[in-house]
């Protein structure tokens, strides 16, 4: 609509003035708010920016490649994108306690981050260098940092956030999203022609899979979930409510699958198996303060356990959690 190209033309002469011919650095995490960004920076100053993407090796299925062929593809953006898997991993060994392992990611992230983007800043022959660092801030973050939130006294969950990196970096910070509330960034995000699924996606934490295998993370856990939460992913896409017309995805507020690393027994054919359990959740919520768990149909559900133990060799149980936030949490970590 007019409104949103009028906002667009304003919001690229605004980063055109304030970036003029410098260079800018951004941190891609195929999320919402980075993405719109990144798509919007790289409409008002194209080859001016170049976005780094850290793959943790904790990502959805496909992931990597769908965020490479996204802005790399079709918007022909500028992306280094940094396959960290095995530093990640690594450090992450012997791992079980929650926030330790959010500690870890969050801080070898920083790391990874930072090492990439001196690189950029010191340039290269002739190629001056970045002076900005551009973040998806959006509206609520910029209240949230003010303090105006920061009445809850005990922290829960750890959420590692990257402030103060420009600082460190030595960068002026571009921050285009920073007037926009979370819907208004979606709309931007489609108006910039980024795909509907992309931009209405559910939220997804930082340390992503890393917090929903259950104590230590190990590459074959991952493997497996990743192939397990594509099914009931897509399986939610598949699924529409009939009054609503809507799809159960679009239904829920978060959904996803958790690695639990123990094992039961089960048959199949004539023989006896011994694998791994995976939980589905899914939740409905406003905020993600309070959550309580989705009636998804059982037809649903059937078609999902069905798919993922038949599909996924390795998993053969599927069971979906019943438990509301509170006192539950969304992640189960
Ligand atoms: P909980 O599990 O605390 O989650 O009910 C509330 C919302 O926060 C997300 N979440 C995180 N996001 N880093 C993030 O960026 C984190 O460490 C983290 N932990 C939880 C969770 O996915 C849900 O949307």
């Amino acid at each position: 609509d007019w409104v949103m190209r009028d906002h667009i033309a304003e919001a690229v002469e605004q980063i055109r003035q304030q970036v003029g011919d410098e260079e800018v650095i951004l941190g891609l995490s195929g999320g919402v708010d980075s993405s719109v960004a990144a798509a919007l920076i790289h409409r008002a100053i194209g080859d001016q920016l170049t976005c780094v993407f850290v793959d943790h090796g904790l990502l959805r299925l496909n992931e990597g490649d769908m965020v490479m062929d996204m802005f790399v593809g079709k918007l022909h953006a500028k992306v280094i994108r940094v396959d960290a898997s095995d530093l990640f991993l690594g450090k992450l060994a012997g791992v079980s306690d929650p926030e330790a392992k959010r500690k870890i990611i969050g801080g070898l992230f920083v790391d990874v981050f930072k090492a990439e983007a001196a690189k950029l800043k010191a340039g290269d022959g002739g190629h001056k260098g970045a002076t900005f660092l551009a973040q998806g801030t959006i509206y609520p973050d910029v209240i949230e940092s003010g303090g105006a939130k920061s009445k809850k006294a005990v922290t829960i969950k750890s959420h590692h956030n990257v402030g103060g990196l420009p600082e460190q970096l030595g960068l002026k910070l571009l921050e285009p999203l920073r007037d926009l509330f979370k819907d208004e960034v979606r709309e931007l995000g489609v108006a910039l022609g980024l795909p509907p699924e992309m931009v209405y996606r559910h939220p997804f934490p930082g340390p992503g899979l890393g917090v929903r295998i259950l104590g230590e993370v190990k590459k074959e856990y991952a493997d497996l979930l990743r192939r397990a939460d594509a099914i009931f992913i897509e399986e939610l896409r598949n699924f529409r409510d009939e009054a609503s017309g809507k799809t159960w995805y679009d239904l829920t507020s978060q959904a996803f699958t958790v690695f639990l690393p123990v094992k039961s027994v089960g048959v199949m054919g004539d023989g006896r198996t011994y694998d791994y359990v995976v939980a589905l959740r899914a939740v409905q919520t406003s905020d993600f303060m309070t959550a309580d768990w989705a009636e998804l149909p059982y037809a649903l559900l059937k078609k999902v356990s069905g798919r993922i133990i038949n599909e996924v060799r390795g998993i053969n149980r599927v069971t979906y959690d019943v438990s509301s936030k509170p006192p539950a949490t969304i992640e189960w970590e």
